[in-house]
């Protein structure tokens, strides 16, 4: 796998995948995903990457095809922390794109952005985010309750953190 900084060229897959309801349901995607969205949301966070805020990557894999999109926001600078979020489509679920695509943003955030902290909030239920987390080194912080406006706040999110040392 590639990981591409996302561009505009990204939006017609991003926005074929993303409306899957299937992805949308445990992502802060809106829902239903919006004719247009990807597109959107593409012109919206260029500024915020030229900002040095969020850095968002398309995963380009083996048969040439864009099966995801990884990134992190809320990024703070050296020595500070990020937030990690990632979607596959689901044709592509299930072949470690996810946990490697992880791994490398995880990389780009200790060594090019010289991060101290990166963390991630999949909903407590969402046992294969949960298990990609932990295969890409992070550690369960603990329970929170959900901070995402999406959701209720009776949801609970887990809470995983991986550390510049636990990197390296
Ligand atoms: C979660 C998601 C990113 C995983 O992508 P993926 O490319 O299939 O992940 P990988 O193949 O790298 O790894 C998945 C792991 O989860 C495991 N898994 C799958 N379903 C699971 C479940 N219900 N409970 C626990 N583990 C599960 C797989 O067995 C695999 O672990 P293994 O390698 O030890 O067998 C993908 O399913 C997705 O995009 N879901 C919808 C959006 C989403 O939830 N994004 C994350 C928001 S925090």
């Amino acid at each position: 796998m590639r990981l591409e900084p996302i561009h505009p060229d990204h939006a017609d897959a991003v926005q074929r995948l993303a409306r899957d309801p299937l992805v949308t349901a445990t992502t802060t995607l809106p829902e239903p995903y919006p004719d247009g969205g990807a597109a959107w949301w593409i012109a919206d966070l260029l500024p915020r990457r030229e900002a040095g805020e969020e850095h968002v990557f398309a995963m380009r894999v083996e048969d040439g095809e864009i099966a995801g999109v990884v990134g992190v926001g809320d990024v703070e600078g050296p020595g500070g922390s990020a937030e990690l979020g990632y979607w596959v489509g689901v044709p592509y679920w299930g072949r470690g794109y996810a946990t490697a695509a992880c791994v490398m943003t995880v990389d780009f955030a200790f060594g090019w952005l010289s991060l101290a902290e990166v963390n991630a909030y999949p909903l407590l239920e969402n046992g294969a985010s949960r298990r990609v987390l932990e295969k890409a080194g992070f550690r369960l912080e603990g329970i929170v309750p959900n901070k995402y406006p999406k959701w209720s706040p009776e949801r609970r999110l887990a809470h995983y953190r991986i550390t510049r040392a636990d990197w390296s």
